[in-house]
C-alpha cells in the first residue's frame, strides 16, 4: 500500500501546474496561437503528452541544457528520448552535417561515406549488409516487410507492452489473454490483431516456443532488454533460448537497439552478445539528426540486392532516406559520440544516480523501484521490478486514463514531472525516465536526485 496519497498528490499537482503556468507566459501563448494551424497546437502529436497542460516552447537545446522562450533553463535528462543521447547540437557532428549540407543535401545519389558507416556498422554489431532510413519506425517497419518477404510467412512475434514505433504489428497488445490493437491506436491494418501478430510475455520461454512450433512466425522483434513500459532485463538464459529457437523454427530474429544503445558503444547486443538477423537502431545513431539504421544478414543482404528496384518500389524507404547529411552525420556520430570513453564516463554518472533514488525509495519504504540499463535510470511506482510486459501494463497510463486500481500513476507521475520542471529539470514525458549524457555533471546527477527526494517529502508531509 502506497503511503502516498492520490488526495495529497493532487494538491501538490494543482500548485505546481499552477507555478508552471504562471512561469511560462509565452510558451503558453505560443501553444494556444498554434492551435489555429498545428494539430493540437504542435507540428506533432507526440508533443502534446508532455505534462504541465502545455509543452514548453524551445529557444535553444545545447549540450546537457535546453532554454525555452521564456527565459527558462534546463538540466535536460530527457535529451530527445534517447535522439539527443550525447548532448544538442554536438559540434563533432554540426561540422561534417553542415559541410556536407553546403555541399547538396537531397540528390538521390549515394555519397562515398556510406561505405566507412556500413563498415563501422559491421564491425560494431556484426551484420554485414546495411541500410539508412529516417527513423527507427521506418527502419522497424521495413524490417518486418523484409523479414516477411525473406521468409515468405506473414505473422511477427513482439513480446507483450513492447514499443518499436509507429508499427502497427507491434502496436499489440495482450490483455488476460485477449489479443487487441494498443489502446490509442488509429486506423489499424487489420481488426483483428491474431492475423498479423503473435504476443507472448518477455522472458517466458515457454510460451515463446510453443508460439514458433508452428512454423509460420517471420519474425522475432524485440529490444535486448525492455525499454517501453519501465526497464525489463531479460532473465539468464531467456536470450540464449531465443536464439536458439529462432533458429530451430526457421524465424528470423530482429533486435531493436534504439533504447539500449544506452547500454555501451555496441548497444546491448555488444554488452549480451547477441546475434541477430536483422538488426534497428535509429534515435541517436545521427547525433540528433532525423536518420536510422537497418542491418541485415548476408542472405537478406544478398535477396534484397537481387530486387531491381525499377521493377519493384519495395513499399519502404523513400527518396530522403539514406540522405548524405545523414550519411556524414551518422559517421561522425559514430566516430566522436558512440565511444568507449563516453560510455566511461556516462555510466558511473548513472549508476551514482540510481544509487541516490535507490536511497530515496528505502529511506522512505516506498513500495517503488529503480532500474539502469547503462546511462539510461528510470524509477517506477511498483513495489518490485517487473519480469513481463502485463506485469507493468497495469500500471501504465494510456492518455492519462489510469487503468491501476489505486489511480494514482497518472498524477504522480505528471506532478513529478511538473515538480522538476519548475526546478529546472526535464525527464522524458512518458516515463520517470533520465539520460545521463556525456556532458551531465555529477553535481547535476546530485541536483537531480535531491529535487526527487524533496518532491517525495511533501508528498508525505
Ligand atoms: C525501442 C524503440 N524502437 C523504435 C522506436 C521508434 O523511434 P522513432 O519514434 O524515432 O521512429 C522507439 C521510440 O521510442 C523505441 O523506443
Amino acid at each position: 500500500m502506497s503511503p502516498i496519497t492520490l488526495e495529497k498528490v493532487k494538491e501538490l499537482l494543482a500548485r505546481e501546474e499552477k507555478r508552471y503556468a504562471e512561469a511560462r507566459p509565452k510558451s503558453k501563448a505560443l501553444y494556444e496561437k498554434a492551435q489555429r494551424c498545428c494539430v493540437g497546437g504542435v507540428p506533432m502529436s507526440w508533443m502534446r503528452i508532455w505534462p504541465g497542460g502545455f509543452p514548453i516552447f524551445v529557444r535553444e537545446a545545447k549540450g546537457a541544457y535546453l532554454t525555452d522562450v521564456d527565459g527558462h533553463r534546463y538540466l535536460d535528462l530527457c535529451l530527445g528520448d534517447t535522439g539527443a543521447l550525447f548532448g544538442h547540437a554536438p559540434p563533432e557532428v554540426i561540422g561534417p552535417l553542415t559541410q556536407q549540407m553546403n555541399r547538396g543535401m537531397t540528390t538521390m545519389l549515394p555519397t562515398e561515406d556510406c561505405i566507412e558507416v556500413g563498415e563501422e556498422l559491421s564491425r560494431r554489431f556484426g551484420l554485414p549488409c546495411w541500410q539508412v532510413l529516417m527513423t527507427a519506425s521506418d527502419a522497424n517497419r521495413m524490417a518486418l516487410k523484409v523479414a516477411r518477404e525473406f521468409t515468405g510467412r506473414q505473422l511477427i512475434l513482439a513480446f507483450n507492452a513492447s514499443y518499436h514505433g509507429s508499427v502497427d504489428e507491434t502496436l499489440v497488445v495482450d490483455f488476460f489473454g485477449h489479443l487487441m490493437n494498443m489502446p490509442g491506436l488509429m486506423g489499424p491494418l487489420v481488426k483483428d490483431p491474431s492475423q498479423m501478430t503473435r504476443i507472448v510475455e518477455f522472458n517466458d520461454i515457454e510460451a515463446l516456443e510453443k508460439a514458433l512450433a508452428p512454423r509460420d512466425v517471420a519474425c522475432v522483434i524485440t529490444e535486448p532488454v525492455m525499454t517501453n513500459v519501465g526497464i525489463i532485463h531479460p532473465e539468464p538464459g531467456f536470450h540464449e533460448a531465443l536464439r536458439r529457437l529462432t533458429r530451430q523454427y526457421g524465424t528470423l530474429l530482429l533486435i531493436d537497439e534504439t533504447h539500449t544503445i544506452c547500454g555501451g558503444p555496441a548497444g546491448m547486443t555488444g554488452e549480451l552478445k547477441l546475434e541477430p538477423d536483422i538488426f534497428v537502431l535509429g534515435k541517436p545513431i545521427a547525433g540528433g539528426y532525423p536518420a536510422a539504421v537497418v542491418g541485415f544478414s548476408r542472405e537478406i543482404g544478398e535477396m534484397l540486392a537481387r530486387r531491381v528496384p525499377w521493377h519493384n518500389f519495395f513499399g519502404f524507404g523513400g527518396t530522403l532516406s539514406g540522405n548524405a547529411p545523414a550519411v556524414a552525420a551518422i559517421k561522425a556520430t559514430l566516430k566522436h559520440l558512440l565511444t568507449e570513453e563516453a560510455f566511461a564516463r556516462m555510466i558511473p554518472l548513472a549508476r551514482k544516480m540510481e544509487e541516490g533514488i535507490a536511497a530515496i525509495i528505502k529511506e522512505h519504504q516506498l513500495p517503488w523501484y529503480v532500474a539502469r540499463i547503462g546511462c539510461r535510470v528510470e524509477f517506477r511506482f511498483l513495489p518490485e521490478p517487473p519480469r513481463r510486459g502485463i506485469d507493468t501494463l497495469l500500471d501504465v497510463d494510456y492518455n492519462q486514463v489510469d487503468l491501476i486500481s489505486e489511480g494514482l500513476t497518472g498524477p504522480l507521475e505528471a506532478l513529478i514531472h511538473v515538480y522538476c520542471a519548475n526546478r529546472g529539470i526535464l525527464l522524458s514525458p512518458v516515463h520517470d525516465m533520465a539520460l545521463v549524457s556525456p556532458l551531465t555533471s555529477e553535481e547535476e546527477v546530485d541536483r537531480y536526485v535531491r529535487v526527487i527526494g524533496e518532491c517525495v517529502e511533501e508528498l508525505l508531509a
